[in-house]
């Protein structure tokens, strides 16, 4: 039936018998000859939605009754059928001075492991049957079956009559169950009428200027309804994910680079850091150019000529590039392609810092830009992770220390390999690869090295100073932890909104 129909059905019912004692009593003929009841699954909740929505209209008001009977269990429905289990026993056995005595693996043949023995102690216990010998043999002519005959009761009438006692030692025994069932009695309400009037939800113009408002019947507030779900803001789980790696670098003592601005000149990304201008990663290609401006301001005079000194004819040491320097060249704006330009500046202004050069140690996790396109690897934008240590008379051996520190406290794994590698800044240069034990192999997580005297002298580092670094990208441990394979399920367009609210922050040891 129709919740229209249901409604109607009860008001009817109502209206003709005054109240209605126990839904499970009503029956509604439908048209084409189906009667239908109310007394479970379905059916009760079309009854439920009916009684509702006609008591929100005061039209009737209702109440929930809770009822209990008892239901046999299949051992239970067993026994009723077939007898108990010490009545089974008593029954194969001979009686006592009429035939061989029944040993146990023999009852056990004829009645069955499980009845064996549940019903030969009960037997016994009952005085049904008796030793002889090694067997047994039955000890009075007749019995009476009394626990079949009590969920014989129970099937038939869903409780007993000798009382709760005996319905709870039946449960206990695992004979019958209890079933709570629900009904309804339903009265009259102060709005009670034949016809479901159309309730209005909302005030018109009509409805004023007719008058019609006076008359008309209204949709009450709910203010039990669920409403709508705030929707809120939520930090991306690779933000997480930083607020973790941020707080290791602060317990190591590291000090945060303001990382807060993405453009930079070519000067800080890559003249400084002696990265040669011929180089191929600064091609339009790799490398993201501002349109507008086109143009930086220019970096301090001095240190630009020093810089493009070492670029064009070398000095600490080295012979430079031997290739001409360009100002236009070092003045291009451009989304910062690493962190590692705030790294520069960063030394820059520490090594000609009031009292002059101290050591740091100094850290920053944010996005850099390159002109990638964006495919299950790769987006034109992740985030970096970067730590830089300078001070006196340190060696390679400090860097891998430090980052083996800084891997196991972040869970990316103890047990690291470093494999030579090259970059224009850093000499020597290491890849980091950390051992990912789910996936059964080597991972490359990430780039370090000892900056270039060429960078670090000319910035004005002291002499005796070394200053190591590390790059780590945020992604990818990420992308490993939580099993995706591709990177575009992150950020983007194709990132499923509620994963992204929902992700819990993770270290990336844990399961
Ligand atoms: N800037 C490097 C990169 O983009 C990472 C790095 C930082 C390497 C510091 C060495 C030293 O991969």
């Amino acid at each position: 039936p129709t919740s229209e129909q249901v409604q109607s059905f009860v008001l009817k019912t109502l209206d003709s018998q005054g109240s209605i004692a126990n839904s499970n009593d009503l029956v509604l003929n439908l048209e084409n000859g189906q009667k239908v009841t109310f007394v479970s699954g379905e059916s009760q909740t079309l009854l439920k939605g009916a009684l509702d929505s006609l008591a929100s209209r005061e039209m009737l008001s209702y109440e929930i009754k809770t009822t209990f009977d008892h239901a046999l269990s299949p051992e239970g429905s067993q026994i009723a059928a077939k007898g108990s289990h010490e009545a089974l026993v008593w029954a194969a056995l001979p009686l006592k001075g009429q035939g061989e005595p029944m040993g146990i693996p023999e009852l056990k043949k004829v009645v069955g492991d499980e009845t064996t023995k549940i019903g030969q102690g009960k037997a016994f216990k009952n005085k049904w049957i008796t030793k002889e010998g090694s067997g047994f043999v039955k000890a009075v002519e007749s019995i009476e079956d009394t626990t079949r005959a009590e969920l014989e009761e129970v099937a038939k009438t869903g409780t007993h009559s000798s009382g709760e006692k005996l319905l709870a030692d039946l449960r206990k025994r695992k004979l019958i169950i209890q079933r709570k069932h629900i009904h309804y009695s339903a009265t009259k309400g102060p709005e009670f009428a034949l016809e479901v009037k159309k309730l209005e939800t909302d005030l018109t113009t009509e409805m004023l200027s007719s008058g019609s408002w006076k008359t008309q019947a209204y949709k009450k507030y709910n203010f039990n309804a669920a409403g709508a779900l705030p929707e809120g803001g939520a930090l991306h789980p690779l933000l997480k994910v930083r607020t973790e790696f941020r707080q290791i670098f602060f317990d190591m003592g590291f000090t945060e680079m303001p990382t807060n601005k993405f453009v930079e000149s070519a000067f800080w990304n890559f003249d400084a850091m002696f990265v040669p201008q011929q180089h191929p990663a600064r091609e339009m290609q790799d490398t993201f150019y501002l349109k507008e401006p086109q143009v930086s301001q220019a970096p301090p005079q001095e240190y630009f000529e020093r810089v493009k000194k070492v670029h064009e004819v070398g000095g600490y040491g080295s012979i430079g590039y031997r290739a001409p320097f360009s100002e236009e060249e070092s003045k291009k704006l451009l989304l910062r392609t690493h962190t590692t330009a705030v790294s520069a500046d960063m030394l820059y202004k520490i090594a000609n810092q009031e009292g002059g050069f101290k050591p740091v140690k100094m850290f920053s996790i944010d996005r850099v830009f390159r002109n990638e396109t964006p495919d299950a690897t790769h987006l034109a934008e992740f985030h970096q992770v970067e730590g830089v240590i300078a001070d006196y008379d340190i060696t390679l051996g400090n860097l891998i220390a430090i980052l083996e520190v800084f891997m196991k406290k972040a869970g990316l794994g103890d047990n690291l390999r470093f494999k030579p590698a090259y970059n224009p800044y850093t000499e020597p240069s290491a890849e980091v690869f950390s051992y990912h034990a789910g996936l059964g192999k080597w991972i490359e997580v990430g780039n370090s090295g000892m900056f270039r005297t060429e960078f670090v002298q000319v910035a004005g580092i002291p002499e005796g100073v070394r200053v190591l670094g590390f790059g780590l990208s945020l992604e990818r441990p990420f992308l490993l932890r939580y099993e995706m394979n591709d990177i575009r399920q992150l950020v983007g367009h194709k990132s499923d909104i509620n994963f992204i609210r929902n992700a819990p922050a993770v270290r990336m040891d844990q399961d």
